[in-house]
C-alpha cells in the first residue's frame, strides 16, 4: 500500500469519525422530545399560569413544548389533542374540559405509544390514562367547608345561619370532589337546622355552574337574593372556586350587600386568583383555597421524565381516583388556604405575588 493510499486511508476513517460524531450531535438535539400541553382555557388566570410554569420548567430541561388552550371547547381540545399526536408528541398532558369526551382521541395517543397524564381534572372512562397529577379535590372541600364552620362558630352552639350553595361545573371531574368535601362538613349542621338554606338548592345538581362561569353564578345569586326579606340576610356562602365567587360578589353588590346592617356573607373561593385576592381583602371575599400551581408544574415534569427514561413514576394515591374504567395511579398536592390574615405568608412570602399583583 502506497503511503498516498494510507493516507487517503486514514482521512476517510476520520472523515467516517467525525459524521458519526456530528451525528450524535444530531441525534441528540433532535432527541429533545415534544411534550404536549392541553389546557382548558386562557381565561382564567389558574389555567394560565399552569400553562407557563410547566412550559417554563419543561423547557429549562431541554425539552420542546406544545402548549395549547382550547377556550373551554371540547371539539377545539380534540383537534389540538390530534394534532399533538401528529407532531409525534412523546407525553401528553391534559387538562380537561368534558372529562367524559375525549375518550377516542386518547386511544388514538395511547395507540401511537404516547403516555397520558392526567391534569388537574381527571378524564373519565378511558383505559388510556397512565397517571393522575392534582391537588387533593377532597381536602379543598373541607378546608372551605371548615373554614365556614369556624368563622360562623357554630361547634360553639351559635346559629342558626343563613347559607347558600355554589358548585362548580357539572362536566368537571373535580367538581363533585369539591362539593362532597365541603358538605361531609356542612351536611350535618343543616340537617341539624343550624344551617338553613333558604333556597332550597342543596344537592349537587340543583346548585351547579355550568363552565364555572361567572355571569352563571351571578344570575343564579340574583334569584337567590330575591328569595331573602328586607330584614333577612344571607350569612354565609360556600362557593367552590373563585370565578364563581366572583359573580356572588356581583350580585350581591348590586343587592347592596357591603352596608353596616347587611355585611357581606361569609364566602369561599378557590385559586387565589389576584382579583379574588383583592376582594378578600376588601372584605368582600372570606379566603380562597391556594394551590401552587409551581409545586404541580414541578411534579408533572418530575414524572414525565420518569416516564421518558422508563423509570418508577412516584405516586401517593392508587385508591381514590377510579375514572370509570381503571384507578388512575395518582400524586396529590395538599391545599392550603389563604385569608386576610394570612395572605401575606402564605402568598407574597412564597414569591408568589407581589404586593403590586393585588392591589
Ligand atoms: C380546578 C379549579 C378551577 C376550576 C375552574 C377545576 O377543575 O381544579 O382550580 O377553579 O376548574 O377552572
Amino acid at each position: 500500500m502506497t503511503l498516498k493510499k494510507i493516507l487517503c486511508l486514514i482521512l476517510s476513517i476520520l472523515t467516517l469519525f467525525s459524521i458519526s460524531a456530528c451525528g450524535n450531535e444530531n441525534n441528540e438535539e433532535l432527541s429533545k422530545d415534544i411534550i404536549g400541553i392541553a389546557l382548558p382555557t386562557h381565561s382564567l388566570q389558574r389555567w394560565s399560569q399552569d400553562g407557563s410554569n410547566m412550559k417554563e420548567q419543561f423547557e429549562q430541561k431541554g425539552y420542546t413544548v406544545d402548549l395549547e388552550y382550547a377556550n373551554d371547547d371540547t371539539e377545539t381540545q380534540i383537534q389540538q389533542l390530534q394534532n399533538m399526536i401528529i407532531r409525534g408528541c412523546k407525553v401528553i398532558i391534559i387538562g380537561s374540559i368534558d372529562g367524559t369526551k375525549i375518550t377516542d382521541v386518547i386511544k388514538e395517543a395511547s395507540n401511537a405509544g404516547i403516555k397520558i397524564i392526567s391534569y388537574d381534572r381527571l378524564i373519565r372512562d378511558s383505559e388510556n390514562i397512565d397517571f393522575y397529577a392534582t391537588f387533593d379535590n377532597y381536602m379543598v372541600g373541607t378546608l372551605q367547608g371548615q373554614y365556614l364552620i369556624d368563622k360562623l362558630e357554630l361547634d360553639n352552639g351559635k346559629g342558626p345561619f343563613n347559607l347558600e350553595i355554589f358548585a362548580g361545573s357539572p362536566d368537571d371531574n373535580n367538581a363533585t370532589f369539591f362539593y362532597n368535601g365541603a358538605m361531609d362538613k356542612l351536611r350535618p349542621y343543616i340537617d341539624s337546622g343550624v344551617l338553613k338554606v333558604k333556597s332550597g338548592q342543596i344537592e349537587f345538581t340543583n346548585v351547579t355552574t355550568q363552565s364555572w362561569d361567572t355571569d352563571i353564578a351571578a344570575s343564579r345569586m340574583d334569584k337567590i337574593v330575591g328569595l331573602y326579606g328586607a330584614n333577612e340576610k344571607i350569612d354565609a356562602i360556600l362557593s367552590s372556586n373563585d370565578s364563581c365567587a366572583m359573580g356572588v360578589i356581583q350580585s350581591l353588590t348590586k343587592a347592596g350587600y357591603g352596608s353596616a346592617e347587611k355585611p357581606f356573607p361569609l364566602l369561599t373561593g378557590q385559586d387565589c386568583d389576584k382579583l379574588n385576592v383583592s376582594e378578600i381583602l376588601k372584605g368582600h371575599q372570606s379566603m380562597s383555597i391556594f394551590k401552587d400551581t409551581r409545586i404541580l408544574a414541578e411534579k408533572v415534569v418530575e414524572m414525565t421524565e420518569s416516564i421518558l427514561k422508563g423509570e418508577d413514576v412516584e405516586v401517593n394515591d392508587t385508591e381514590t381516583y377510579d375514572n370509570g374504567k381503571k384507578i388512575i395511579p395518582s400524586y396529590l398536592c395538599e391545599p392550603t388556604y389563604a385569608d386576610k390574615s394570612n395572605y401575606k405568608e402564605i402568598l407574597i412570602d412564597s414569591g408568589y405575588y407581589t404586593e403590586n399583583d393585588i392591589k
